[in-house]
């Protein structure tokens, strides 16, 4: 049975092929009310002189996804943040004046919802940031938004990611530059690179299309990878390796780069290959000459020019406050290519659920 749309037989991979469409769409819906902060007032949030402290919550992908949003926060408005594994929520110490975002692609995960119970009054306010705007999550929170990014079928999430994050970004620009919480000239820059989005992703999947199918069949026999990042490129680099293990059933861990020499380096051998994404961070050539001195072979995603068979490929440097997004494309093609040489289900992984409601 073909997938509905698009050219491939299975649902992640035309859901990947959409996300410059997606994005476009969330762009056209949100970005004409961040300047006016017309946006913010209009879901009702709070002003940012009554928020001390933003926290996020979620699972699996959202959770990376409220992780680069909360870098928006953190980098651009100098806002405390903190991201909780919604599991885990429970025994966090919570304080008034949070604005707590609930991340949740469903809206009905029970982790989730049970994090809002864990609450206690007068913690401030809840946004739910889900793809499912009448969901139980939306009914429960003060503000809802919808990341737009229509129904996702696949189980692992790659759209509603790119979805949420966009939102994400939107909401919290929209919030900082209404409250004069961001010196003009960084607004502007990511103002600019939010509207660059939809063609960094078609330019990402363009480039990357071809080379991820031959990484993989380079890769089918590697028992383990590493992803690696620095500062906004971090949550990239966590999100493709969790890719990788829902698709491939293969390991993979994602580290700070910094944190390569304090252990995961044993791991390192001749051959193991080793994500990096790449947000500009200096310090990660160190790091990288610390994996190829050990025989690691290092795949770079980012700003620097890499050469696969022989054909040199470009990924522009992103530098916004929620990281390099574009680098998410080349890591979900490469898990879905894995995946598919291993002849493993892509749109439903063994063992995973589209939507966990049990806690
Ligand atoms: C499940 C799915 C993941 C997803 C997570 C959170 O575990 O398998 O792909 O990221 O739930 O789902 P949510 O609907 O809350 O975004």
């Amino acid at each position: 049975l073909l997938a509905s749309t698009g050219r491939h037989r299975d649902h992640m991979g035309n859901e990947i092929d959409e996300q410059p469409v997606v994005a476009r769409r969330v762009l056209e819906a949100l970005a004409p009310g961040i300047v006016d902060g017309s946006l913010w007032r209009g879901l009702g949030l709070p002003s940012l002189d009554t928020i001390d402290r933003v926290t996020v919550v979620g699972c699996g992908t959202s959770l990376h996804a409220g992780r680069a949003l909360a870098g928006v926060f953190a980098r651009l408005g100098g806002l405390p943040t903190r991201t909780l594994v919604a599991s885990e929520a429970a025994h966090e110490v919570w304080e008034p004046r949070t604005l707590v975002i609930a991340m949740s692609q469903s809206g009905e995960t029970a982790d989730v919802l049970r994090a809002l119970d864990a609450l206690p009054p007068r913690h401030g306010t809840v946004l739910a940031l889900t793809n499912n705007p009448s969901s139980t999550l939306a009914r429960r929170s003060d503000a809802v938004i919808d990341c737009l990014a229509g129904p996702e079928v696949g189980v692992a999430a790659t759209k509603t990611f790119v979805a949420q994050v966009l939102t994400g970004v939107c909401v919290a620009l929209s919030g900082l530059s209404v409250f004069d919480r961001t010196d003009s000239a960084r607004l502007g820059a990511d103002l600019r690179a939010l509207a660059a989005t939809p063609d960094g992703l078609a330019a990402a999947l363009d480039a990357w299309r071809g080379p991820c199918a031959q990484l993989a069949t380079e890769y089918a026999r590697a028992s383990g990878f590493l992803f690696l990042g620095r500062g906004a490129g971090l949550v990239y680099a966590a999100e493709g390796a969790l890719k990788l293990k829902e698709l491939s059933y293969r390991w993979a861990e994602a580290y700070p780069a910094g944190e390569l020499k304090h252990g995961p380096l044993a791991l390192v051998d001749a051959g193991t290959p080793v994500f990096v994404v790449d947000n500009g961070d200096p310090r990660l050539d160190v790091d990288i000459a610390e994996v190829t001195a050990r025989g690691g072979r290092v795949i770079r995603f980012g700003e620097r020019v890499l050469t696969v068979g022989g054909v040199p490929l470009h990924l522009p440097r992103t530098g916004p406050s929620w990281g390099p997004l574009e680098t998410v494309v080349p890591l979900q093609l490469f898990a879905r290519e894995l995946a598919l040489r291993l002849h493993r289900d892509v749109d439903k992984p063994r063992n995973l659920a589209k939507s966990v409601t049990v806690s």
